[in-house]
């Protein structure tokens, strides 16, 4: 073999590189949860990065190890207690060997053959679930590559099967839509469109104080629909929405959806991991009413990204996304090849994302997905109380999880407010000790925190509010 072939594949040197790196990854593990590392994110401009890591493919070298370590180093430190951007969790390290492993073994995850603890693994995950949420052994689904290919994925299982015609064959026939709270997450209302359906085709419904879909109005909403010629099709419940974490209330929707035959999806992205939590599972109450649901585990369950589960009330259903309805044989609980996961998913070749959460929960259990999710909620709890014993700060709305809305409150009115905390949350970013985001709630800016790390406790949240007022001047 020639030189360069047979060193990529040196066994020993991945031995080498492999000792090393995970030196690299537990050193660093504990000194960012022990808050060790200064930097929760190293803050360079879009262009400043660009030219930091250019490379010139006609000139390789360098250690391999060393650059990981580098970019590592420059990454969003996940595990810090001062991380709490975005909906996504420091992942397990176990998770994350399994991660390894699955990159290591590639393979991909559509056909059977080429994948069979992988698919076997994927089906077990999911079934497990589907049962955490209250679903009898009818449901089934798989995973797939994040909560937006999977809402997307669902609502065209909805189409194909609540539509009157063939879709699949004929295309859309008549203007059909859905109907969804205004705070969803953008991909529900992306989804809509995807599928040729307009801006007419999302419905939004208005959300009542606490950001929550107002129930009490679908009936009107629809009628004004199916009055100007709309083939409603589905409601998505958000359970929870993405900006403040409400939970619609989903038993309310599943007895709207089954007066007038409408899918019923929910779209749990984000807070469908309450099914795991004894005190917070009453948060989705009606969940297993619906007829599919959407969860990820990379956003609450410890597991590395993508890893999302798309759940069918009627396992039978996950078979109908990509099939014309004269193939699909109703009333059967499974497809004689549901083994063969690409004829139900978007991806042909699929990673094996069923390792990273297969090993975490047989490792550990369902004890670890409570103990995190109660932890993570409850400290959502205790951040809004912290906030509310502080004049100088305003809650957007009482936290049902773990993701909290605030703002400071300087001299001026409620656009220099805007700015005001605009600026805050761009000096914190480039601050870097600590990481949080930003988002607009009826024409107001507030900071916004997801609460993911076991390790951030009560002293880091009083250390973010501080580090607010001082950034503040
Ligand atoms: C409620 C909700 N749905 C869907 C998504 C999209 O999920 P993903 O990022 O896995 O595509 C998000 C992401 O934040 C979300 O909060």
């Amino acid at each position: 073999m020639e030189d360069i072939l047979s060193q990529v594949y040196d066994p020993e040197a991945f031995r080498e590189a492999g000792h090393r790196l995970v030196d690299v990854l537990a050193d660093h593990l504990s000194n960012t949860q022990h808050g060790l590392t200064e930097q929760a994110i190293t803050w360079r401009q879009p262009n400043e990065a660009l030219e930091r890591w250019q490379f010139d493919p006609d000139a390789p070298g360098g250690d391999a190890v060393n650059l990981l370590q580098e970019i590592m180093t420059e990454s969003v430190q996940l595990h810090h207690p001062r991380y709490m951007g975005h909906q996504i969790s420091p992942p397990a390290p176990v998770a994350a060997l399994a991660g390894l492993l699955g990159d290591f073994l590639n393979n991909g995850m559509g056909v059977y053959e080429m994948g069979i603890p992988g698919t076997a693994m994927e089906v077990n995950v999911v079934r497990a679930l589907a049962k955490q949420m209250g679903f009898s052994p009818e449901a089934d689904g798989f995973l797939t590559s994040g909560g937006t290919l999977a809402n997307l994925t669902a609502m065209l299982a909805a189409r194909s099967i609540r539509a009157e015609g063939n879709v699949w064959q004929e295309g859309n026939v008549r203007p059909m839509a859905l109907m969804v709270s205004e705070e969803a997450h953008y991909c529900v209302d992306r989804t809509a469109r995807i599928m040729g359906w307009g801006e007419a085709g999302i419905i939004k419904i208005p959300v009542n104080a606490r950001f929550q879909m107002r129930t009490e109005l679908l009936e009107e909403y629809y009628q004004n629909a199916t009055d100007n010629g709309l083939e409603v099709i589905a409601v998505v419940g958000s359970a929870c929405s993405t900006s403040t974490g409400s939970f619609d209330d989903l038993e309310a929707i599943a007895a709207f959806c089954a007066k007038h035959n409408l899918w019923f999806h929910v779209d749990g992205a984000h807070g469908g991991a309450s099914v795991f939590s004894q005190k917070y599972r009453h948060l989705v109450k009606g969940i297993s009413l619906a007829d599919s649901v959407v969860m990820d585990f990379h956003k609450m369950l410890l597991t590395p990204a993508v890893t999302t589960a798309l759940v069918f009330k009627n396992g039978a259903h996950s078979h109908q996304t990509f099939s014309q309805k004269a193939q699909y044989l109703f009333g059967q609980a499974t497809d004689p090849e549901w083994f063969n996961l690409a004829r139900r998913t978007f991806e042909c070749t699929k990673v094996m994302m069923s390792a990273k959460v297969y090993v975490l929960w047989r490792t550990y259990g369902t004890a670890l997905f409570d103990a995190f999710v109660t932890r993570m909620y409850d400290l959502g709890t205790a951040f809004a109380q912290l906030i509310q014993n502080r004049p100088d700060f305003e809650l957007a709305v009482e936290p049902e999880c773990n993701i909290v809305c605030f703002r400071y409150l300087g001299p001026g009115d409620a656009e220099a407010n805007n700015r005001l905390n605009a600026r805050i949350r761009k000096v914190i970013v480039e601050d870097g000790h600590f990481y949080i985001v930003q988002t607009q709630l009826r024409g107001l800016t507030w900071l916004r925190v997801t609460l993911v790390n076991p390790r951030t406790d009560e002293g880091v949240l009083k250390g973010l509010l501080d580090k607010v007022i001082l950034f503040s001047n």
